[in-house]
């Protein structure tokens, strides 16, 4: 404990030190600002690199220690001097293929910093910060030079010295895994061991630092500032955990190592990712920050044509709820006489049912069916680490899959290909080739891949540099073969969607389907998402589950932390270009009028508005469809009920446009009363100032098109005020 207070008075001491020398001699602290932000760069008294930055000359980070030890113990983060800076400004805007906007706007002002050892071996270390208005993101870069070439990182000292004990919203340090509720905790409470174990949870559970937490980390502070810290454009390297200091509030970077313990392996020329953080005093623009997306590089894919966002539906949900089943056969060590499975007859991916789902998503235009459990290798997919179960090539004999593919051409659905590897990476490397082939023959211009379960190469993690360089690899191969591609189970995004835009989402978190084989999450969960995990990119959430309650077979009394209404706003809240319509289609039957939202909700944007955010609470986004005058409004709430007001100041002036509002009924609740919602339709103008009452764990959707004639004569006009 005294040495704990002894090494924080040692920091404040430098950190007054460097201001003091701030103002003596601008020799060793460079500055670079824009707006709010400033960033300074400094060299402590043994040459070792540090920065910190301000927001309105308040500190946010303190003085923090940046550098690497490699291989042997050897540190390369002292005995530094500056060699040489370097400034430019950056102000442009570029047109992502698909997104939340149709322009981002990337200005920033670069300070490059040339260091060099300062003893024998005079290495170069390079580090280039962009200090943003909404923040600072900045890298390593490891220039060609005479003493070092290939080299292993065994560890990165980047640190993130905060200025208190702030409310911070963490999930565990797990090496494979960010399937989690949220914890909301002060930093020195931050304790990953004392997380419950939940036993019908099939998470991966590794978690060697009691005290690391994953990025993106969304902290707020007493005095209201939002910050979060993660990082962008995650190539050739491994993921930055963050390891809390409880008593000192440090965060420093605990990479995810490979088998030896290593954490990278690298060559010169070289980078790491950017570490980012995200800083303002309004939780909303945290949710607006395009600072990831602008730092990773352009898109690779020249003619992007064949990409583009959809809705889809699944033969899934039947089986994440246990009504049917992936398997075709209950073993594989029983088989006919004539060496074939035994059917148990209660596969789903069979021809008559998915022509089923056909039928269903041609009649109310939803573009894409997924259906999983359609190839061979479920019946002990899962837990055996044992390697080439899947060859993602052959069909399941209940399973035509010609027949399947002439029947949805002529209804006009585009079927979506499931390649599951069981985490066998090794495996699907090899057949990567093969499976996309398979999917350009029978016409799936998409995958969802899954890696369930422990890696293989063994000793490898989901989160580690071998695995994110794999999930470039199928990034950049689906590309080849025009497959746009959705990952479960990978290390969570950091913006590389703008280089792959092929790459429509990923899950990297715990998405609704944990209200069907688990506990599920609680309703703050949504509310904290847009502020973590998808601060990297989409996440395929797969929304709109509509029966609430009793849906999981052979656990009656589980049910979604959501009301009807609220699985409607999901489609605006928790952004994707591929949203999933997640039931099962008599579960839609029932309630086609809700249902209704959910076919006209657009999947890509060309402008968004953060109307009120913040984390833990509730968000409200508003989303202006692409090259349409329609709008779309979610607004979600915690377990608290709340009444979400919304401006309708965006709309053209002067134009008079319906609102059909999706709310939950008076007597909502999500824990007794999830079904209950009410749909109202008026004619608003941009003076509208909509005032929807949100219910327990509640939320809200509203569509807002342009109001015909006709629509104008027939329909009230919204009154402010009126709930
Ligand atoms: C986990 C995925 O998240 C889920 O969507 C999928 O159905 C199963 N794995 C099987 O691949
Ligand atoms: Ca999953």
């Amino acid at each position: 404990m005294l040495l704990m207070s002894q090494k924080k008075a040692c920091l404040i001491l430098f950190y007054f030190f460097i201001s003091l020398f701030a103002c003596a001699q601008d020799v060793n602290v460079i500055t670079e600002s824009l707006g709010n932000i400033k960033l300074s760069f400094m060299l402590d008294e043994k040459g070792s690199p540090h920065y910190a930055v301000t927001y309105k000359q308040k500190a946010v980070i303190n003085p923090s220690q940046l550098g690497f030890i490699l291989e042997n113990k050897k540190s390369f983060n002292s005995d530094f001097a500056i060699l040489g800076t370097e400034r430019k400004t950056v102000d442009e805007t570029w047109k992502p293929v698909w997104g939340e906007v149709a322009n981002i706007r990337n200005h920033y002002n670069q300070l490059t910093i040339q260091l060099q050892e300062k003893a024998a071996l005079k290495r170069l270390l390079t580090i280039v910060f962009k200090v943003y208005e909404d923040g600072v993101g900045f890298r390593y870069e490891f220039p060609r030079q005479k003493n070092l070439k290939y080299f292993v990182v065994t560890d990165e000292t980047t640190a993130f010295n905060l200025t208190g004990d702030h409310k911070t919203f963490w999930i565990p340090g797990d090496y494979d895994s960010n399937e989690y509720s949220y914890t909301t905790s002060k930093l020195s409470e931050v304790d990953d061991w004392k997380l419950p174990i939940i036993s019908n949870e099939p998470r991966s559970i590794y978690e060697p630092d009691q005290y690391a937490v994953q990025t993106p980390l969304m902290m707020k502070t007493a005095d209201g500032l939002y910050i979060n810290i993660h990082e962008a454009a995650l190539v050739n390297y491994p993921s930055m955990q963050l390891h809390v200091d409880r008593s000192n509030f440090v965060l420093s970077s605990n990479l995810v190592p490979d088998a030896y313990g290593n954490k990278a392996y690298l060559r010169t020329p070289s980078h790491t990712p950017w570490r980012t953080i995200i800083i303002s005093d309004k939780a909303a623009d945290i949710l607006a920050s395009k600072m990831i997306l602008n730092l990773n590089e352009p898109s690779k894919i020249e003619n992007p044509s064949w990409i583009q966002p959809m809705k889809f539906m699944g033969i899934w949900w039947e089986m994440q709820t246990g009504t049917g089943t992936w398997s075709y056969a209950n073993s594989l060590d029983e088989l006919s006489p004539s060496g074939a499975l035994i059917p148990h007859n209660r596969h789903s991916a069979n021809t008559a049912n998915v022509k089923r789902y056909i039928d269903f998503a041609a009649t109310h235009g939803i573009k894409g069916l997924l259906v999983e459990g359609w190839n061979t290798g479920w019946e002990e997919w899962y837990g055996h680490w044992n390697g080439k179960n899947f060859d993602f090539v052959t069909p399941y004999p209940d399973f035509d899959i010609k027949e399947i593919e002439n029947y949805s051409r002529q209804k006009g659905v585009q079927m979506i290909m499931h390649n599951e590897t069981s985490g066998d990476a090794a495996t699907y490397d090899q057949q990567m080739d093969t499976a996309f082939q398979l999917m350009n023959q029978f016409g799936y211009n998409s995958v969802k891949t899954g890696y369930v379960g422990r890696i293989i190469p063994r000793g490898e993690h989901h989160d580690g540099q071998w695995m994110a360089n794999h999930y470039i690899r199928a990034a950049e191969k689906a590309a080849k073969y025009h497959v746009m591609i959705d990952m479960h189970e990978p290390v969570r995004p950091t913006g590389l969607s703008r280089t792959y835009p092929n790459w429509l989402a990923c899950e990297a978190a715990r998405g609704n389907e944990f209200n069907a084989f688990a506990e599920g999450s609680p309703p703050e969960h949504e509310t904290i998402l847009p502020f973590t995990r998808l601060m990297g990119g989409p996440m395929d959430y797969t929304p709109g589950i509509f029966k609430l309650k009793g849906y999981a077979k052979g656990a009656p009394d589980r049910q979604m932390h959501s009301t009807l209404a609220k699985q409607l706003a999901l489609y605006i809240t928790m952004y994707s270009p591929l949203q999933m319509a997640a039931d099962i289609p008599a579960n839609y039957e029932a309630h086609m009028d809700a249902f209704q939202f959910i076919k006209d909700v657009a999947v890509d944007w060309d402008d968004t508005k953060i109307i009120e955010a913040e984390p833990g609470d509730y968000i409200t986004i508003a989303r202006k469809e692409k090259g349409k005058n329609n709008w779309f409004i979610g607004a979600v709430t915690d377990e608290n009920s709340r009444l979400a007001s919304v401006p309708l100041t965006y709309l053209d002036a002067g134009k008079k446009y319906v609102a059909t509002i999706y709310a939950d009924a008076g007597n909502a609740d999500w824990k007794n009363n999830p079904e209950a919602y009410k749909i109202e339709k008026f004619i608003v103008t941009n003076a509208a100032v909509l005032k929807i009452q949100l219910a327990n764990g509640g939320g809200a959707a509203v569509s807002i098109v342009p109001a015909t004639e006709i629509d104008i004569k027939q329909l009230k006009t919204y009154k402010t005020n009126v709930k």
